[in-house]
């Protein structure tokens, strides 16, 4: 990796963007990475159901884990939740930089997974709902 992404990392682990919780957060979702036991939680507010409004992780771990969280949550702000489900590993990796061992990439797709479970059940209970009021 190259120094320019190192302190690309180091700046936003040390300065960390969206770091925090929302009171009225639609979406919780938390993770652990099974490799070192770090957790990323990722909370999101909705603007209506297809909007993210706010965005906020909340963790602990290595500084790689930490500033991706932070990135994403820059990504995720003001996307709907189609585009939020899009995003990709690659989006992740092409924002964190340089080349990472496999070790180093669960901790760099940590929030990301977090962030697609936190959707994914959202978006399922939606359908759910939809499907049980649509039976009625
Ligand atoms: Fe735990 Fe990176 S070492 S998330």
């Amino acid at each position: 990796m190259s120094s320019i992404y190192s302190e690309i990392i180091l700046d936003y682990y040390r300065n960390p963007r969206n770091k925090g919780k929302l009171d009225r957060a639609q979406i919780r979702a938390k993770d652990t990475n099974p490799l070192c036991g770090d957790v990323i939680e990722i909370q999101m507010e909705l603007d209506g159901d297809s909007k993210v409004k706010d965005i906020r992780f909340n963790g602990m771990g290595c500084a790689i884990s930490q500033a991706s969280a932070s990135m994403l949550t820059e990504l995720v702000k003001g996307k709907s939740l189609d585009e939020a489900r899009k995003i990709s590993k690659e989006d992740i990796l092409s924002l964190i930089g340089g080349q990472l061992s496999a070790v180093r990439l669960k901790c760099a797709l940590l929030s990301l997974k977090v962030m697609k479970t936190g959707l994914y059940n959202y978006i399922g209970s939606l359908e759910n709902a939809k499907e049980e009021l649509s039976s009625l």
